[in-house]
C-alpha cells in the first residue's frame, strides 16, 4: 500500500515525546515515512535507540532526546539541540505520560502529566515557530469519557484536554491545538490485557472488537497536526473503535 499523503513537506521538523515505544514509535515512523525530520524524545535509552534506528533503516533523519520531559532543563536543551541540528520544529506531538499502573501520588503525577506539556509546549512556542505550527496532545478517552479507578489519570487526561481548549482559544495566532484520545491501544503498557478476562469483556462492548494499533492512533495523530486539518482547532478525537459509545 502507498503512504497516503498528510499534505507535510519533506523536510519539515517534528517533536514526539514518548517516541521509544507504543505510540510515540508509530507516529515517528510514519512522520519519518512522510519525509519529516523527526525530533524523538524519550527517558528509555533502548526504546529511543530502537526507534532512530528503524528511521535510519528506511533512509530518514532523526535526532534524539534521551531524557524525562517532566524535568524543565531536559526539556530547554532538548528544544535547543533540536533546532540547532534539525531546524525550526513546526509539529509538537505531545505524547509522553505515566502509565495508569505507575505508583504515583496525585499531585506528583498531575506535574508530570499535565505540567510536562505545558512546559515543553511553551518552550517550543517560545523557540521561533514557523508558519503552520500546530501541536497534538495524547490525551484519552479516560478522564474525558470514562472514569478510571486511578485518580490522577483522569483528572490528567481530563486536564490535558482543560489545557488543549486554552491553547486553542488562546494561541491560535502562534500554533492549532488539539487532542487525540486513544481507547485500548495494543503498546507495551497494555501487554496481555486483551487475553484477560477484563480484556475480553472490554473487547466485547467495542464495536470494532478489537483494541487499536499504534499506528490508527499515530495516522489520527499525523491527519490532525498536517495541513489537511488547517481548520481544525481545539477538537478531541476519540480513536476508540465505537468504545465509548457503547457506555
Ligand atoms: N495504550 C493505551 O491503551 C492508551 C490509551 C489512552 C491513552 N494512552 C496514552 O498514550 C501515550 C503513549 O502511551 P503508549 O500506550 O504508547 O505507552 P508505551 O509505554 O508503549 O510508551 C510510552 C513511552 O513514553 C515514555 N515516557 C513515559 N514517561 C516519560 C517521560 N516523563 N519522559 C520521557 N519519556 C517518557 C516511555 O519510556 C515509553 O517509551 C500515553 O500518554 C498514554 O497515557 C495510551
Amino acid at each position: 500500500m502507498s503512504e497516503p499523503n498528510f499534505g507535510f513537506r519533506p523536510g519539515e521538523v517534528i517533536l514526539i515525546t514518548g517516541a521509544g515505544s507504543g505510540i510515540g514509535r508509530s507516529a515517528a515512523l510514519l512522520a519519518s515515512a512522510q519525509g519529516l525530520q523527526v525530533s524523538a524524545w524519550d527517558l528509555n535509552e533502548a526504546g529511543l535507540d530502537e526507534t532512530a534506528r528503524q528511521i535510519r533503516v528506511s533512509g530518514g533523519e532523526v535526532h534524539t532526546v534521551l531524557g524525562d520531559v517532566s524535568a524543565p532543563d531536559v526539556v530547554a536543551q532538548g528544544i535547543e539541540s533540536a533546532i540547532a541540528e534539525l531546524g525550526p520544529v513546526r509539529y509538537l506531538h505531545n505524547n509522553a505520560g505515566p502509565s495508569a499502573g505507575a505508583p504515583l501520588g496525585f499531585e506528583e503525577a498531575l506535574r508530570i502529566s499535565v505540567g510536562s506539556v505545558r512546559t515543553l509546549t511553551e518552550a517550543w512556542a517560545g523557540s521561533g515557530l514557523p508558519k503552520g505550527a500546530a501541536m497534538v496532545v495524547t490525551s484519552s478517552v479516560a478522564g474525558n469519557l470514562v472514569g478510571t479507578e486511578v485518580d490522577w489519570y483522569s483528572a490528567s487526561k481530563a486536564g490535558l484536554m482543560g489545557y488543549v481548549r486554552h491553547l486553542a482559544a488562546h494561541r491560535a495566532a502562534e500554533f492549532r491545538s488539539n487532542g487525540v484520545a486513544p481507547g485500548m491501544t495494543d503498546t507495551p503498557r497494555l501487554q496481555g490485557f486483551a487475553e484477560s478476562a477484563r480484556g475480553q469483556a472490554v473487547l466485547e462492548r467495542i464495536p470494532l472488537r478489537r483494541m487499536a494499533s499504534p499506528d490508527d492512533i499515530a495516522n489520527a495523530v499525523l491527519f490532525l497536526l498536517s495541513p489537511l486539518a488547517s481548520y481544525i482547532n481545539g477538537v478531541f478525537l476519540p480513536v476508540d473503535g465505537g468504545w465509548t459509545v457503547t457506555q
